[in-house]
C-alpha cells in the first residue's frame, strides 16, 4: 500500500469540508466520485475570490477584466500542465465534456462524407458515443462499434483491428470505463488509428482523478475531461492538436475570435469555475510536492508524483473491496476481478445482486451514509450490451480521500444485504 498517502490521509480529508458531513447519524462515505468528486477548501475559496475581486467579462480594457483574463490564462496553463502539453492555447474550456464533444463532433462531421467510417466503443459513456453517432448520421458516414468481452468488460481489440481500415476517419474511445473501471489500451489504439490515417478522440473523464493524463504519450488528436471529476468545479475541458483546432470549422459566433483557444470557447465562460479548476490542479500538484517533501517541484513533475501516490493508495482500497466481495456469493462483480490484472482497472466497480435491484441497494446503503450510484450512469452502450437495462448496476468508486475504514463499513453493509 502507499504508505505515503496513508500517512497524509487526515491532512487530505481535512481539506475537503464535505467529508465532515453526516447522513442521519452516520458519517458520510462518498463512494460517488465517478459521478463527481468533492472539492477542497481552496477550490471553494478560488471560486469566491473570483467573484469578490475579479468578476468581469473577457477582453475589457479595465482592471477587473484584465485580472479576470489573467486568471483564465493561468487556468489554461495549469490544465496544459495537467494534460501534459506545452501549449495552453490548445486547451478549451466549456460547460461540460458532453457539450464540448457535441460541438467538436459537429465540426469534424463537416469533414466527413458518405463512404467514410468512424469507430466508437460499447464500453463508452454515452457522451463519447451518441455525439458521434448523430454527427455520422448528419454526414451520411458509417458507424462501426468496437465490441467488448462481456466476461471481463474489456474492449475487444481484435474487433477494433478488424473494423479499422483506410476509410476510418475517427476513432473515439474512453481512457477508462466509468462503469466497470476497465482501462483501455489507448496508446495502442491511437498508434493503430494514426497508421490507418484516422483521428483519435479520447474521453478521459473517468481516468482523470486516478491516473496521469499525457496527451503526447497517448498519441491522441483530441482529449476531453471534466474538472468536477478531479476535485474541481463543473467545467468541461477539450484539448486538441493545434493544427487541427486551427483548421477545423468551429460552430461559433462571428465576433468570436478565430484565434485559439477562443475559437472553441463559445459564449461567455464560467469564469469563477475556471478559477476553481486552476485551484484544483494546484491542489493536486501541492499534494505531489508534499508526498515527496520537495517544495521546489514544478507543476507537471509534482502531478506525476501525486498520481503515483494516488494510484498506489487507491489500489489498496479497491482490491480490499474486491477481495471482500468474493465471499458474498449473491453479489456479482462486473469487470476485472483478477488481482494479477490490477493495472488494467481503475478503482471503480459495478456489482449486481441476485435478488435485489440496484436502486434498493443504493437506497439502503444511502441510509447508512454510504453514497453509491445505481443504474447505468450513462454507460448505456455497456449496460445494453450486458443486458442489464433497465435496472443497471450498483457502482462504488474510490478516490484518494476515501479510507480503508470506509471500505470496511461498506463491506459490512453489503454483507447484511447479501
Ligand atoms: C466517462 C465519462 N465520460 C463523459 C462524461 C460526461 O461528462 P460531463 O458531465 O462533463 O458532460 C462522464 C460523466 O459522468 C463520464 O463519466
Amino acid at each position: 500500500m502507499s504508505a505515503v498517502l496513508h500517512d497524509h490521509i487526515n491532512h487530505i480529508r481535512s481539506q475537503f469540508p464535505a467529508l465532515a458531513r453526516k447522513a442521519s447519524d452516520h458519517s458520510a462515505a462518498f463512494f460517488d466520485g465517478p459521478a463527481g468528486t468533492q472539492v477542497p477548501q481552496r477550490v471553494i475559496d478560488a471560486v469566491s475570490a473570483y467573484f469578490a475581486r475579479h468578476n468581469a467579462n473577457h477582453g475589457g480594457l479595465f482592471p477587473t477584466s484584465r485580472e479576470s483574463d489573467a486568471v483564465l490564462a493561468m487556468a489554461h496553463q495549469a490544465v496544459a500542465d495537467f494534460l501534459g502539453c506545452d501549449d495552453p492555447d490548445t486547451v478549451a474550456f466549456g460547460p461540460n465534456m458532453t457539450t464540448l464533444t457535441l460541438s467538436l463532433s459537429r465540426a469534424l462531421a463537416c469533414t466527413w462524407s458518405p463512404g467514410d467510417e468512424i469507430i466508437v466503443s460499447r464500453l463508452a459513456h454515452d457522451a463519447n458515443f451518441t455525439p458521434w453517432v448523430l454527427a455520422a448520421a448528419d454526414a451520411g458516414t458509417t458507424v462501426r462499434y468496437i465490441d467488448i468481452d462481456p466476461e471481463d468488460c474489456t474492449l475487444d481489440l481484435d474487433d477494433f483491428k478488424a473494423k479499422l481500415n483506410d476509410r476510418t476517419r475517427l476513432v473515439a474511445v474512453g481512457c477508462a470505463s466509468n462503469a466497470v473501471g476497465s482501462v483501455n489500451p489507448v496508446k495502442e489504439i491511437c498508434r493503430l488509428s494514426r497508421a490507418a490515417g484516422a483521428l483519435t478522440f479520447l474521453d478521459a473523464v473517468h481516468f482523470a482523478p486516478h491516473s496521469l493524463i499525457d496527451v503526447v504519450d497517448f498519441g491522441c488528436d483530441f482529449l476531453a475531461c471534466s474538472a468536477y471529476k478531479f476535485f474541481g468545479p463543473h467545467v468541461g475541458i477539450l484539448w486538441g492538436r493545434r493544427p487541427l483546432l486551427e483548421e477545423l470549422p468551429a460552430y461559433k459566433l462571428r465576433p468570436a475570435s478565430d484565434a485559439l483557444p477562443d475559437k472553441w470557447m463559445t459564449g461567455t465562460q464560467n469564469h469563477e469555475c475556471i478559477a476553481g479548476t486552476l485551484a484544483a490542479v494546484d491542489y493536486l500538484a501541492d499534494l505531489g510536492r508534499m508526498v515527496v517533501a520537495d517544495e521546489s517541484l514544478s507543476r507537471r513533475p509534482a502531478l506525476e508524483q501525486v498520481y503515483q501516490a494516488i494510484m498506489e493508495y487507491e489500489h489498496q482500497l479497491i482490491w480490499h473491496l474486491i477481495d471482500g466481495l468474493r465471499s458474498l456469493e449473491s453479489f456479482r462483480l462486473w469487470g476485472i476481478g483478477d488481482p494479477l490484472r490490477h493495472a488494467e482497472r481503475l478503482p471503480t466497480i459495478s456489482i449486481t445482486h441476485s435478488g435485489r435491484k440496484p436502486a434498493e441497494i443504493a437506497e439502503k446503503l444511502g441510509r447508512q451514509g454510504l453514497f453509491v450510484w445505481h443504474g447505468n450512469y450513462y454507460a448505456l452502450p455497456l449496460t445494453e450490451r450486458l443486458g442489464l437495462e433497465p435496472d443497471g448496476m450498483v457502482r462504488v468508486g474510490v478516490v484518494h480521500y476515501n479510507t480503508l475504514e470506509e471500505v470496511d463499513r461498506l463491506l459490512v453493509a453489503l454483507r447484511d444485504l447479501a
